[in-house]
């Protein structure tokens, strides 16, 4: 199926290339003339494991195009998908200009039937508003067709930077909000080649399932966070606990890791998102506020341990592991490293810092951080380490050599990465988050 993806952002690409790859025809569009003009030489504006390759393979099989017009792009595809950033707004709405532009572009450009596929975020009743923005903005000779000229769809997306292709590839299920019998079918033959689970239902509800499926993981997250603040204090450790409870196959062991907090481009976006959305509509989701502020709250009970155990913040040097929100991406956006290192800072400590790839994105973000080439030369001199991002390169480090380096062996593990590794052994003074058991 020829199919147009508009915008060329995290989830757009992978979405369109991974289109590509089960056989269709793809062209993603994007305002942006250098990002395109890069991507045309499969040069990729983000670090995703495994994109690159499938960027060029499709390419050359010439499954895979690029272009800056909505035009050109959507001239021979049946399907569009709106794939363009909604950002928060300072009241937590999300903001669908983009979206709302996009989808007026599309309609002034059609000229035969097209279903329009929205892949961003949007809260629920979007789909209403972009129909009703694509109907009033027709061409004339359509307007006047008996038969539908287009249909709205949603199509929410569940990628997980880091693992986004294989999540594409063996997604858990497929949700397509359709009205039409012919949007389904369509939607059906886009994902056939993935033999996924499908859940059919109204356009509201597939909104709202993007909705609540990250605002549930993000409560999965506080409460496993909630869980460490009382493991601290009463001298459990919650590793266990998390373990003993993810038996039970109805919670299950994942997303129960407690740490610094969760960051990205989605949750704290989404969760803001649904606060707002639920408020409109007259509820007042009261669950997902506490969400909200656990994970507020994880960060600043990190700082207050750091400056417990640290005694004197001011002028001491204190190296980081790790800045992007997660390992196996680049991303820095809401990562609980910009609070904890800005708020150290502002107390007069003096940041060295590693990570294998978003250094390029920390610089645009902190000022007065020395970025390191590895983790041996961002402890060296320092008076405490932060783990803050559990990359797989961390797991294998040589406590000796890092003890050795180091001003002061102090060890804040913002991620249970180093839970068994029994550091003390290597001289270190560790501290994890809810091991109230040390
Ligand atoms: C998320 C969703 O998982 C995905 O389905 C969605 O559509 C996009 O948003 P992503 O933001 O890439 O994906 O990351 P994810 O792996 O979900 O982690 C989000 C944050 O939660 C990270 O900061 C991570 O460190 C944190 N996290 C995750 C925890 O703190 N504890 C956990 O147990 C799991």
């Amino acid at each position: 199926m020829n199919i147009a993806i508009v915008g060329a952002g995290y989830v757009g690409l992978v979405t369109g290339v991974c289109l590509a790859d089960i056989g269709h025809h793809v062209t993603c569009v994007d305002i942006d003339r250098d990002k395109i003009a890069k991507l045309k030489k499969a040069i990729i504006p983000i670090y995703e494991p495994g994109l690159e390759d499938l960027i060029k393979k499709n390419i050359k099989k010439k499954r895979l195009n690029f272009s800056t017009s909505i035009k050109e792009a959507s001239k021979d595809a049946t399907a569009i998908f709106i794939a363009v950033g909604t950002p928060s707004k300072k009241n937590g709405d999300a903001d669908l200009t983009y979206v709302e532009n996009v989808a007026r572009e599309i309609a002034l450009t059609m000229d035969s039937y097209k279903l329009v596929i929205e892949k961003s975020t949007v809260p629920a009743e979007t789909g209403k508003k972009v129909e009703r923005t694509i109907r009033l903005n027709l061409p004339a000779k359509l307007k006047k067709s008996k038969e539908p000229v287009f249909d709205v769809a949603s199509n929410p997306e569940f990628l997980r930077e880091g693992s986004a292709i294989s999540d594409f590839m063996n997604p858990d299920r497929v949700v397509i909000g359709v009205e039409s019998k012919k949007a389904e079918k369509i939607l059906r033959e886009i994902y056939k080649p993935l033999k996924p689970k499908m859940v059919v239902t109204n356009i509201n509800s597939a909104e709202l399932i993007k909705h609540a499926s990250n605002s549930f993981l993000a409560t999965k997250i506080s409460f496993a966070n909630a869980l460490s603040q009382i493991c601290d204090k009463v001298g459990a450790d919650v590793l266990k606990v998390a373990e003993g409870m993810g038996y039970d196959k109805r919670i299950g062991r994942a997303f129960l890791n407690a740490g610094v907090g969760y960051g990205g481009s989605c949750f704290p976006k989404d969760v803001d998102a649904f606060v707002r959305l639920s408020e409109k509509s007259g509820y007042d989701f009261r669950l997902l506020r506490e969400v909200r502020n656990i994970n507020e709250e994880q960060k600043s009970s990190f700082l207050h341990l750091i400056e417990d155990k640290l005694w004197i913040v001011k002028n001491k040097t204190i190296g980081v592991l790790g800045l992007a929100f997660k390992p196996d991406t680049d991303d820095m956006r809401s990562a609980p490293s910009i609070d904890i290192i800005k708020a150290l800072q502002a107390e007069g400590a003096k940041i060295k810092a590693y990570d294998p790839e978003a250094t390029e994105n920390a610089k645009r973000i902190f000022k007065s951080v020395t970025y390191c080439k590895n983790p041996y030369e961002a402890v060296k001199g320092c008076d405490a380490v932060l783990l803050l991002t559990e990359w797989e390169e961390f797991k294998k480090l040589d406590f000796k050599k890092m003890k050795t380096a180091m001003r002061q062996p102090i060890l804040f593990d913002g991620r249970n990465l180093y839970h068994d590794y029994h550091l003390e052994q290597f001289g270190f003074e560790y501290y994890g988050i809810g091991r109230g058991d040390l």
